[in-house]
């Protein structure tokens, strides 16, 4: 199959394909720094990633921040290539750490599970590329609106359908009854609408598709449908280079299609998880011990769980909350990321 690089402003990847950012601490700077290595786009994510840091517990502003400076040195000290970072639009001090990515002039920031309306301001004056995550035309069209207030468009679009992992930015009761538009006709949704934009203000805007795409016919498929890049995350978690324990990898290798299930996650988004005895044990209402300050207004008395606790659990290789994308039976050994790619595009 023959593939364009995929250009975001001055930057040039050789291959279209960006790693999405998989928090708590699946892609770190071992992951994104491998996948750009490869000529993709390699993604940190920027979720609690001070998960590491042995003042964590009582002080995890400070921690995540320290964290996000070492992780993008540590992706810089193995990799020449293109590193852009992660972050929840809804999660606390959204705007403290994304500034922090920026002052270590990481390549781009992604960010979706909210609308990323702060970014532009954000990043001014830097030479950071902004990335928003969409799962439909109107949120794409509501976040550009907001953005050419400050002038700016975004520098790609992330267009992710209902197959992807972690949280979803569909309704849930179209997720069980599998009535959402699928990644094939959001992407071109999407690409309709960002093309009017495009011609325009006279400017390229790559739209990049995203959720269970798994083979080169997904591939094929997404491009035929206007897609310019691809963003995969399930499918780089059992690598060798992912950063997640090894216990996590086993789930998504042991894991069969029927093991993977919507769940209401306690940010009040769906989510798509592994089934776990965790996840078996946490739907029911049990003791919150310690709060990582993960999520502003977070009424701890009103959720069945900690979803920090949760995902530190998996990533550190305990009984956990495992997110993952749909379609994982063919998921089934541990590779690499250089093998992942080749079989992918040839
Ligand atoms: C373990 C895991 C964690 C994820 N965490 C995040 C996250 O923190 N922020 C985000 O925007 N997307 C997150 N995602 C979504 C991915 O970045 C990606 O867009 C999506 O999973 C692509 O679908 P795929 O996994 O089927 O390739 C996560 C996905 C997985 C599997």
């Amino acid at each position: 199959m023959k593939l364009t690089e995929l250009k975001i402003g001055n930057l040039t990847a050789k291959l279209p394909i960006i790693q999405g950012g998989m928090g708590i601490g699946v892609s770190l700077s071992n992951l994104a720094a491998a996948v750009a290595n490869e000529g993709g786009i390699g993604i940190i994510s920027g979720v609690q990633i001070g998960f590491r840091e042995p003042d964590f517990g009582n002080n995890p502003i400070e921690a995540n921040i320290r964290a996000i400076r070492k992780e993008i040195k540590r992706a810089r000290e193995k990799s020449k290539g293109i590193i852009g970072m992660n972050f929840m639009a809804s999660m606390n001090n959204f705007e403290l750490y994304v500034k922090e990515a920026v002052k270590e002039k990481i390549d781009i920031i992604v960010s979706g599970a909210g609308l990323p309306f702060a970014l532009p301001k954000l990043v001014k004056g830097s030479d950071t590329k902004i990335i928003p995550i969409v799962s439909s035309a109107k949120a794409a069209r509501v976040i550009i609106k907001s953005w050419l207030k400050h002038d700016k468009l975004p520098d790609a679009v992330v267009v992710e359908g209902p197959l992807a992992g972690g949280h979803l930015g569909f309704k849930m009761d179209e997720l069980l009854e599998n009535k959402c538009k699928s990644i094939k006709e959001l992407t071109i949704e999407v690409k309709e609408l960002i093309s009017k934009y495009e011609k325009e203000y006279k400017v390229k805007i790559p739209v990049i598709s995203a959720g269970g795409i798994r083979t080169k016919e997904d591939i094929e498929e997404l491009k035929e449908a206007g897609a310019d890049g691809f963003q995969l995350a399930s499918i780089f978690v059992p690598t060798i280079e992912c950063d997640a324990h090894e216990n996590f990898k086993l789930a998504y290798i042991n894991a069969s299609d029927e093991d993977i299930k919507i769940i209401k996650s306690p940010v009040g988004m769906p989510a798509r998880a592994i089934t776990t005895n965790y996840l078996a044990k946490a739907e029911e209402k049990h003791e919150i011990k310690r709060c990582y300050k993960c999520m502003p207004n977070c009424k701890q008395s009103e959720i069945p769980y900690c979803i920090s606790e949760g995902l530190l659990n998996a990533v550190e290789g305990r009984d956990g909350l495992v997110f993952s994308g749909a379609k994982l039976n063919n998921v089934s050994q541990l590779t690499t990321v250089k093998e992942v790619i080749n079989n992918l595009i040839g």
